[in-house]
């Protein structure tokens, strides 16, 4: 059922264009233990991400907040073409034994797609990995380095691609996200 909506809304194909698949199944990369969703709310901006979307916008930031019915907002925002963009979204822990694995959607109609936390201090950056299986013949994933400041030190974003490397997760092709000139969002 998965795979049939993501088939029919058309999110799998133009992405496997815009990147190499991996061959074979998604990795299972550790995640953060002991994790804390209360921790992990609030402010936070995309410091570095895969795959390559040159064509998107900048200043990409998301503020994750606790709903009373214990699930999560998920508020996005980015400047495109010179105008702040808002997308909302709803998070869930979708397996309590597991609570870094999240999963988001951003529109009910859509299954949600998986929100993985590999690592995070919570006050300084997030490592997310996100991967759906095709036909478990390849796979097509995202990561994304946050942080809780527009901008991370080198040190801290060479260990986060070196956790993300040793996890099996290829971040070659990974990019940094443009935080410059924000001063429009939120
Ligand atoms: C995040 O969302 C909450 C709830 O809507 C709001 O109170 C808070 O001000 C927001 N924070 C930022 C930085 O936008
Ligand atoms: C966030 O970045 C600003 C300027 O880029 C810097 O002055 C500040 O120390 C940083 N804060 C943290 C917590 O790293």
């Amino acid at each position: 059922m998965k795979l049939y909506f993501v088939l029919v809304f058309g999110l799998v194909l133009p992405l496997i264009r815009a990147q190499v698949p991996h061959w074979g199944p998604c990795p299972e990369p550790g995640v953060q233990p002991a994790f804390s969703l209360k921790q992990f709310m609030g402010r936070w901006f995309e410091i570095a991400k895969l795959p390559a979307q040159f064509e998107k916008g900048r200043c990409i930031e998301t503020n994750f907040t606790l709903r009373t019915d214990n699930s999560i907002r998920v508020a996005s925002s980015e400047i495109l073409k010179g105008e702040v963009r808002k997308i909302e979204g709803t998070g869930v822990i979708e397996d309590m034994k597991n609570p870094a694995k999240l999963g988001i959607t951003y529109s009910y109609v859509l299954p949600y797609s998986p929100y993985w936390i590999v690592s995070t201090d919570y006050v300084n950056f997030a490592l997310v990995y996100s991967c759906t299986d095709v036909l478990r013949l390849f796979h097509v994933d995202f990561a994304w380095i946050l942080g809780r400041n527009r901008s991370l030190p080198d040190a801290t974003i060479e260990k986060a691609r070196d956790t993300f490397a040793t996890n099996n997760i290829d971040v070659t092709r990974m990019i940094p996200s443009r935080q410059q000139g924000c001063v429009k969002t939120l």
